[in-house]
């Protein structure tokens, strides 16, 4: 695929303030918000931003491939896109439109258990090379019927999460209604009406849904009714003996995301998992915790010959990928930035947010003298 970005917005933030602008208050700030005060958000990008790296101007240089390997697969750039949940309540069709894009690209995309297309869809439309990640079910039967229809559907990688025992005490969302059930209140009405090219692509799209979990819910739930029916459908709590089963059935590459401690590092190792997303879920659940940059690199350090360690939370650019990648990451993942140039410029959104990525890691590479993404440590200033 071509690397193509609209001049206009050449930044993730320059996205991020044209979002703000096409979608509506509720939208825009369940997906900006962290939890309680943001401490863990904002320390995730300010703490990353510290990692420095040095060039080597005058070494041999023969280019730079952003390309990487990784469970097997050679990708074009160290970088995917996250699960969003909710994803068509930010911008109507989001999901199949990064999908798309990251296809094209050649860059993982992961569906969230909880976004608004299903895993046959996000399969059709990267001829099988979606990931998909799976909110725990109550119910084993559930839980085996969603990762039969993960196989079937040819994912290469499940991703099972351990960061969401709770959901995150998230002020904004609270405020908005946005809190499970969500409710559609006089004050988010007036908030769409103001939002027109959202409202009419909701229009023409649909309300979202939850597609994913369509065969399972009773028809006609109000959505007091979801809430109840989300609350029991799921228990977010993981534990070797959730994740005993899981890693028996499931015969692709298994991956543990939101992993920050080493204790957790190391029982991932020993149930078999194939890699961990050293993640704190964007600074989205726990306010307290550590900036992700700073369990990466002791994991990455003490596991990282163990197990795939890979990185999400706080990256916006290429030079962040850098960083990530520096600090012992063996790819990377990001959530806000992709759902940024999506609702900022819709089906463009995929393509341009990735063309952006990929031609500031470049940039990064060319500068210090990196040949290939793994060439990254050697550049790191301790
Ligand atoms: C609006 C929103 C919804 C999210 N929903 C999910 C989800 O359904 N499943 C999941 O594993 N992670 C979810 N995450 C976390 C992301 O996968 C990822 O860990 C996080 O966005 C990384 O931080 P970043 O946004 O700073 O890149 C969500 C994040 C955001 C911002």
């Amino acid at each position: 695929m071509a690397i193509k970005f609209d001049s206009r917005y050449p930044s993730i933030d320059d996205l991020r303030t044209k979002a703000q602008k096409k979608i509506p208050k509720f939208a825009f700030e369940y997906l900006d918000g962290g939890c309680n005060e943001d401490v863990n958000l904002l320390r995730n990008t300010s703490e990353l931003r510290d990692v420095q790296l040095k060039p080597n101007y005058l070494r041999a240089h023969v280019g730079a491939s952003l390309k990487t390997k990784l469970f097997g697969i050679e990708y074009d750039a160290p970088f995917g896109i996250a699960p969003v949940g909710l994803q068509g309540l930010m911008w109507p069709n989001s999901p199949e439109i990064l999908a798309k894009a990251a296809f094209e690209h050649n860059i993982p995309f992961i569906l969230s258990t909880v976004t608004t297309t299903s895993i046959e869809r996000a399969s059709e439309l990267t001829e099988g090379k979606a990931w998909f990640q799976l909110y725990h079910p109550t119910e084993n039967r559930l839980r085996d019927d969603i990762i039969h229809r993960a196989a079937a559907a040819e994912c290469p990688v499940l991703v099972i999460l351990c960061d969401v025992p709770t959901f995150g005490f998230r002020p904004r969302d609270i405020r908005n209604g946005l809190a499970m059930p969500p409710k559609m209140s006089i004050q988010n009405i007036l908030q769409v009406l103001g939002k027109p090219h959202w409202a009419l692509e909701t229009l023409r799209y649909g309300q979202p849904n939850f597609e994913n979990l369509k065969p399972y819910m009773p028809k006609g739930l109000d959505l007091k009714q979801l809430g109840k029916f989300m609350d029991q459908t799921f228990s977010g709590r993981l534990n070797a003996e959730k994740i005993k089963p899981i890693r028996d059935m499931w015969k692709g590459k298994l991956v543990l995301k939101g992993v920050a401690s080493e204790y957790d590092a190391e029982e991932a190792i020993k149930l078999g998992i194939d890699g961990i997303i050293v993640s704190n879920h964007g600074g989205r659940q726990l306010d307290a915790g550590e900036s992700t940059i700073k369990p990466l690199t002791t994991i990455a350090e003490k596991y990282g010959n163990q197990i795939e360690v890979m990185m999400d939370s706080g990256i916006r650019s290429g030079p962040d990928v850098a960083r990530a990648m520096a600090s012992g990451a063996k790819f990377t993942f990001m959530g806000r930035s992709f759902m940024y140039g999506v609702s900022a410029l819709g089906k463009e959104g995929g393509n341009h947010t990735i063309s952006l990525l990929k031609t500031e890691l470049q940039q990064v590479m060319e500068q210090l003298c990196c040949e290939t993404t793994r060439d990254f440590p050697d550049h790191l200033i301790k």
